[in-house]
């Protein structure tokens, strides 16, 4: 967990500012043998949030998982704790620091138990896809690292093995919203968190496919019915019409995902 700051003075007044600004991070610290994600950044505050909602944030309230911020700055150097400087070899904005980042990593190295990759968020990175998540659900936990400014130096990520893993082929201003996807699509996969263990099976990625479509009331909507056989009953008929549904979208949006099954050619 990452350190208090000093007091900030205002006034007369004078308030605590807590680095760890959740109480659900709070109310069970370092509990054993729960899957946790560590994460560096310069932003703590950015965490849980939304990962502190809904079934996400039910499971980190029950201990079923666990979340650790580090707080770059405290790492940084000097009077003014910096944590970056410029490019070698010149160029725009600034890069973080290698020894700034190392301490960081050392410490959440520290404290993890059993297998925890460590990961950096970065467009240069893997694409998330579920087969990743899997994996990840099945390890004690993560390191994730999320860069900001122009990135991390590279001396840093080759020392500390980390993997690069990716949200999307486009550029945000920091890791911390990769790294919040990276925990909710990983955490959902393991057991206890979702209220309907099926709901994991039967979606999309689950089985190299997308979903089929979804119903539900009023079985008449604006002149648009449910599909007749969702409601007949007959489960056969209905998981013969899912699973078409699921072949002929996938077929039409994700031709990919089929050649990489495997199951013949790709339609167009
Ligand atoms: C402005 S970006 C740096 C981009 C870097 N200069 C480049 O061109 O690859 C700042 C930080 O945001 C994060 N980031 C940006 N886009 C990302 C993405 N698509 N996936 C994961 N992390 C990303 C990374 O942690 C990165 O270090």
């Amino acid at each position: 967990m990452s350190e208090t700051p000093k007091p900030r003075a205002i006034g007369r007044k004078s308030i605590s500012v807590s680095a760890q600004p959740r109480d659900l991070m709070d109310a069970k610290p370092d509990l054993a043998g729960v899957w946790t994600a560590q994460v560096v950044t310069l932003l703590p505050e950015a965490f849980p949030g939304i990962l502190g909602e809904s079934l996400m944030g039910r499971a980190l309230k029950d201990g079923v998982w666990q979340l650790k911020t580090h707080d770059l700055r405290r790492y940084g150097v000097g009077k003014h704790r910096n944590v970056d400087d410029t490019p070698a070899g010149g160029g725009a904005g600034m890069v973080l620091r290698a020894d700034v980042v190392a301490a960081a990593l050392t410490d959440a190295k520290r404290q993890a138990r059993g297998v925890v990759p460590v990961i950096y968020l970065s467009p240069r990175g893997k694409p998330m896809d579920q087969a990743m998540m899997q994996g990840l659900a099945k390890t004690d936990g993560v390191i994730l690292l999320c860069g900001r400014f122009e990135g991390v130096d590279e001396r840093v990520l080759q020392a500390f093995d980390v993997q690069e893993v990716s949200l999307g082929d486009f550029v945000m201003t920091g890791g911390e919203i990769a790294a919040s996807a990276l925990i909710d699509a990983t955490v959902r996969l393991r057991p206890g968190v979702l209220g309907n263990e099926a709901s994991a099976v039967e979606e999309s990625f689950s089985d190299g496919m997308l979903e089929h479509p979804q119903y539900t009331k009023p079985a008449e909507w604006e002149g648009r019915a449910i599909p007749e056989v969702l409601l007949s009953g007959n489960h056969a008929k209905i998981d013969a019409w899912r699973r078409e549904m699921s072949e002929k979208i996938t077929a039409e949006r994700r031709p990919d995902l089929i050649a990489a099954k495997g199951d013949g050619p790709v339609k167009k």
